[in-house]
């Protein structure tokens, strides 16, 4: 093979490749994740392991497919961890009082009303009740 040849099997295999990824990426997901049936009912402790992040305002964590969050007025708030586009963990951002998916930008309120992205399904919310370093979710 000679230096032409070379580079024109090079260019029509990367143009092949090219275009098979973005079909693969780029067709629109078939599969939605709903929010969770299932109830929970569990408490946390902020003063033990990772809980330590509801005592600082913004601070979030993850416990039974919940994503349980400080505001930054001093709230607990809870709601589903799962986004209902495709199922990745939403995130809090207490600076802009939301919960943001980092895989393809959807937002949620507070209260995990939907606001903008790809899917128009909300986030499950669930009553937190706190009691002094106990935080206790439901619903
Ligand atoms: S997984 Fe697509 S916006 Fe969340």
């Amino acid at each position: 093979m000679d230096r032409k040849e070379f580079f024109s099997a090079l260019g029509y295999s990367s143009g092949v490749m090219m275009i098979a990824g973005c079909l693969g990426a780029c067709k629109k997901s078939a599969v939605t994740y709903d929010t969770p049936a299932s109830t929970v009912d569990f408490t946390l402790d902020i003063n033990q392991g990772l809980n330590i992040a509801l005592k600082n305002p913004g601070g979030y964590v993850y416990s039974n497919n919940v994503i349980v969050a400080k505001t930054t007025s001093g709230d607990i708030i809870a709601v589903a961890q799962f986004c209902p586009h495709q199922g990745t963990s939403v995130q809090y951002q207490g600076d802009r009082n939301r919960f943001y998916c980092p895989n393809h930008g959807q937002l949620f309120t507070n209260t995990g009303a939907f606001i903008e992205g790809p899917t128009n399904k909300p986030l499950k919310q669930y009553t937190v009740v706190v009691t002094g370093d106990l935080v206790h979710v439901t619903g």
